[in-house]
């Protein structure tokens, strides 16, 4: 198709791989910090009517003034309609005032990207208190859902599985999953005391005991606290070496090596580039996008 595909920096491989798909080159930006901090961009070689930008949104603070700077360049050498891929939305957590003062950043940043670009994919972004991002987001977001696949990796790897959400917020994911491969599934009861200290519990562990393998389900895996006391507690419970599966691999420092600590194996899709990354989201986005581009 006729799209010029930008890879910001860290997004190559899965641009290369849509690129593939779709039938299409990637264009790679020439970026530096000035010495001042400030960036510099530039994009090289033509730009056709529509393009799109693929730029996972993990650590997105420093990220994000460079991605507005190349989607308005991308316009000022004759992009009509500029798209974002996504596949890991971020700031999707903070989607109320917990406390007096707080800032809503699902609601500034939303407005934000929709300021910037005409049409946006992503991947299983964490909607929770939002139905929708059309609650949030003004222009046209195609969301997918990594759950088909997840479930299909389990079909292939795990006999006898028991799946396992670690929170009821989990309930969206691990239901469909266990829906998918007809396998019993619990969600825990999780409680967040602090960015880094959650407590889960369990109301049926004898679905643990059944000699099946444990499964966790989540969509995020971020300090991996919260993976980290499902691992725990399914151990206590009689599910030796529980797999931990989650859609985006945020990783924030530290949080790996306490779960291969506990021997459980960690498996995740590639919407953010990880080691553990296993499950490819490359046609799943491939789709939505040619569907953006047409719409
Ligand atoms: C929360 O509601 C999400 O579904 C995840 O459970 C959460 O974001 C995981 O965060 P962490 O790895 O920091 O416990």
């Amino acid at each position: 198709m006729t799209l010029t595909l930008l890879a910001m920096p860290g997004n190559e491989a899965q641009a290369n791989a849509l690129a593939a798909r779709l039938g299409c080159a990637v264009m790679l930006p020439q970026m530096r910090r000035f010495p001042d901090g400030e960036t510099y961009l530039r994009l090289e070689g033509p730009v056709t009517q529509n393009a799109a930008i693929v730029c996972t949104l993990d650590r997105p603070d420093a990220k994000f003034l460079p991605l507005v700077f190349a989607a308005d360049t991308l316009r000022d050498l004759g992009a009509r309609r500029v798209g974002l891929v996504a596949p890991y939305l971020s700031y999707m957590r903070q989607d109320t005032r917990f406390q007096a003062g707080e800032a809503v950043t699902s609601k500034s940043f939303a407005h934000r990207v929709s300021d910037s670009f005409d049409w946006m994919v992503t991947v299983d972004p964490h909607l929770h208190r939002y139905r929708s991002a059309s609650e949030i987001y003004s222009i046209p977001v195609s969301v997918l859902h990594a759950g088909p696949l997840l479930a299909q990796w389990i079909a292939a790897h795990v006999n006898a599985p028991v799946l396992i959400g670690p929170d009821s917020e989990s309930v969206q994911w691990v239901s469909a999953v266990a829906a998918n491969l007809n396998a019993p599934f619990t969600v825990l009861e999780k409680v967040r005391k602090g960015d880094r200290e959650v407590e889960v519990r369990i109301k049926d562990s004898q679905i643990l005991e059944t000699g099946r393998q444990a499964v966790i389900v989540d969509d995020i895996l971020s300090s991996g606290r919260t993976m980290l006391e499902a691992v725990k507690l399914a151990k206590r419970a009689g599910a030796p070496s529980p797999i931990c599966l989650a859609i985006h691999a945020v990783f924030a420092e530290g949080a790996e090596q306490p779960l291969t600590a506990q021997g459980a194996r960690i498996v995740t899709a590639d919407t953010i580039a990880h080691p553990t990354n296993a499950i490819a989201v490359a046609g799943l986005l491939a789709d939505a996008i040619r569907a953006s581009v047409a719409a």
